[in-house]
Protein backbone atom coordinates (compact mmCIF):
# COMPACT_ATOMS: atom_id res chain seq x y z
CA UNK A 1 0.00 0.00 0.00
CA UNK A 2 1.60 3.23 -0.89
CA UNK A 3 -0.14 6.99 -0.86
CA UNK A 4 -1.46 7.22 -4.13
CA UNK A 5 -2.30 10.69 -3.70
CA UNK A 6 -3.37 13.43 -1.30
CA UNK A 7 -6.59 15.55 -2.23
CA UNK A 8 -6.76 19.30 -1.51
CA UNK A 9 -10.09 21.18 -1.62
CA UNK A 10 -9.79 24.80 -3.26
CA UNK A 11 -11.76 27.94 -4.00
CA UNK A 12 -10.55 28.50 -7.56
CA UNK A 13 -8.96 25.66 -9.43
CA UNK A 14 -7.61 27.96 -11.43
CA UNK A 15 -5.78 29.90 -9.11
CA UNK A 16 -5.06 27.14 -7.45
CA UNK A 17 -3.48 24.95 -10.49
CA UNK A 18 -0.87 28.21 -11.28
CA UNK A 19 -0.30 28.12 -7.29
CA UNK A 20 1.01 24.59 -7.51
CA UNK A 21 2.43 24.48 -10.62
CA UNK A 22 4.90 27.37 -8.96
CA UNK A 23 5.43 25.12 -5.91
CA UNK A 24 6.10 22.06 -7.62
CA UNK A 25 8.14 23.40 -10.34
CA UNK A 26 5.68 21.39 -12.90
CA UNK A 27 2.68 21.25 -15.33
CA UNK A 28 -0.78 20.32 -14.33
CA UNK A 29 -0.94 17.08 -16.26
CA UNK A 30 -4.64 15.98 -16.29
CA UNK A 31 -7.54 17.65 -15.39
CA UNK A 32 -11.05 15.84 -15.65
CA UNK A 33 -14.58 16.32 -14.02
CA UNK A 34 -16.13 13.73 -12.04
CA UNK A 35 -19.99 14.64 -13.01
CA UNK A 36 -21.33 12.70 -10.59
CA UNK A 37 -19.52 14.46 -7.50
CA UNK A 38 -19.86 18.08 -9.59
CA UNK A 39 -16.18 18.51 -9.02
CA UNK A 40 -12.95 19.16 -11.31
CA UNK A 41 -9.72 17.59 -10.48
CA UNK A 42 -5.91 18.47 -11.33
CA UNK A 43 -3.33 16.38 -10.82
CA UNK A 44 0.21 16.79 -10.48
CA UNK A 45 2.53 13.82 -10.47
CA UNK A 46 4.77 14.57 -7.90
CA UNK A 47 7.76 11.34 -7.51
CA UNK A 48 5.32 7.97 -6.94
CA UNK A 49 2.15 10.31 -5.59
CA UNK A 50 0.23 12.92 -6.83
CA UNK A 51 -1.22 15.87 -5.66
CA UNK A 52 -5.01 16.22 -6.56
CA UNK A 53 -6.53 19.31 -6.27
CA UNK A 54 -10.30 19.80 -5.75
CA UNK A 55 -12.94 22.36 -6.88
CA UNK A 56 -16.63 22.44 -7.09
CA UNK A 57 -18.11 22.82 -10.31
CA UNK A 58 -21.82 24.15 -8.31
CA UNK A 59 -22.71 25.38 -5.14
CA UNK A 60 -24.21 22.01 -4.47
CA UNK A 61 -20.49 20.25 -4.73
CA UNK A 62 -19.10 18.52 -1.62
CA UNK A 63 -16.60 20.68 -1.77
CA UNK A 64 -18.16 23.79 -2.60
CA UNK A 65 -19.44 22.76 1.08
CA UNK A 66 -16.18 22.05 2.37
CA UNK A 67 -14.82 25.12 1.63
CA UNK A 68 -17.62 26.85 2.78
CA UNK A 69 -17.13 25.52 6.25
CA UNK A 70 -13.81 24.64 6.71
CA UNK A 71 -11.90 26.65 3.78
CA UNK A 72 -9.48 25.34 1.23
CA UNK A 73 -6.83 22.65 2.94
CA UNK A 74 -5.87 18.80 2.83
CA UNK A 75 -9.58 17.04 1.83
CA UNK A 76 -8.19 13.52 1.90
CA UNK A 77 -5.14 10.92 1.46
CA UNK A 78 -5.58 8.40 -0.81
CA UNK A 79 -4.04 5.08 -0.48
CA UNK A 80 -3.46 2.48 -3.47
CA UNK A 81 -4.87 -0.82 -2.94
CA UNK A 82 -4.51 -4.10 -4.99
CA UNK A 83 -8.11 -5.38 -4.14
CA UNK A 84 -10.66 -2.69 -3.14
CA UNK A 85 -12.97 -4.89 -2.47
CA UNK A 86 -11.03 -7.17 0.00
CA UNK A 87 -9.84 -4.14 1.66
CA UNK A 88 -13.11 -2.47 2.03
CA UNK A 89 -14.39 -5.51 3.85
CA UNK A 90 -11.20 -5.92 6.03
CA UNK A 91 -11.87 -2.24 7.31
CA UNK A 92 -15.89 -2.73 7.99
CA UNK A 93 -14.33 -6.03 9.80
CA UNK A 94 -11.92 -4.20 11.98
CA UNK A 95 -15.16 -2.18 12.88
CA UNK A 96 -13.80 1.43 10.32
CA UNK A 97 -17.53 3.29 8.75
CA UNK A 98 -16.77 2.79 5.15
CA UNK A 99 -18.75 5.21 3.75
CA UNK A 100 -19.61 3.91 0.41
CA UNK A 101 -21.57 0.94 -0.06
CA UNK A 102 -19.71 -0.16 -3.18
CA UNK A 103 -16.27 1.06 -4.56
CA UNK A 104 -17.81 3.93 -6.97
CA UNK A 105 -15.92 5.49 -10.20
CA UNK A 106 -13.34 8.38 -9.59
CA UNK A 107 -11.30 10.73 -11.13
CA UNK A 108 -7.71 9.17 -12.77
CA UNK A 109 -9.66 6.18 -13.55
CA UNK A 110 -10.00 4.39 -10.16
CA UNK A 111 -12.64 2.63 -8.62
CA UNK A 112 -12.29 4.73 -4.91
CA UNK A 113 -14.95 4.52 -1.13
CA UNK A 114 -13.76 6.54 1.56
CA UNK A 115 -13.61 5.76 5.59
CA UNK A 116 -14.66 8.53 7.85
CA UNK A 117 -12.65 10.56 9.18
CA UNK A 118 -13.69 9.91 12.71
CA UNK A 119 -12.27 6.18 12.53
CA UNK A 120 -9.05 7.79 11.02
CA UNK A 121 -7.92 10.89 13.31
CA UNK A 122 -9.49 13.20 11.88
CA UNK A 123 -8.28 12.23 8.11
CA UNK A 124 -10.59 11.44 5.53
CA UNK A 125 -9.29 8.58 3.75
CA UNK A 126 -9.64 7.42 0.01
CA UNK A 127 -8.63 3.43 -0.89
CA UNK A 128 -8.41 3.23 -4.67
CA UNK A 129 -7.47 0.86 -6.83
CA UNK A 130 -6.27 1.78 -10.37
CA UNK A 131 -8.14 0.34 -13.35
CA UNK A 132 -5.31 0.57 -15.99
CA UNK A 133 -3.85 -3.12 -15.41
CO1 LIG B 1 -8.81 11.50 -4.36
Amino acid sequence: MHIDHIGIAVKDLEAAIKTYEAILNTTCDKREIVISEKVETAFFQTGESKVELLGATGPDSVIAKYVDKKGEGLHHVAFEVDDIFKELQRLRDEGFTVLNEQPKNGADNKLVAFVHPKDNCGVLVELCQSLNN
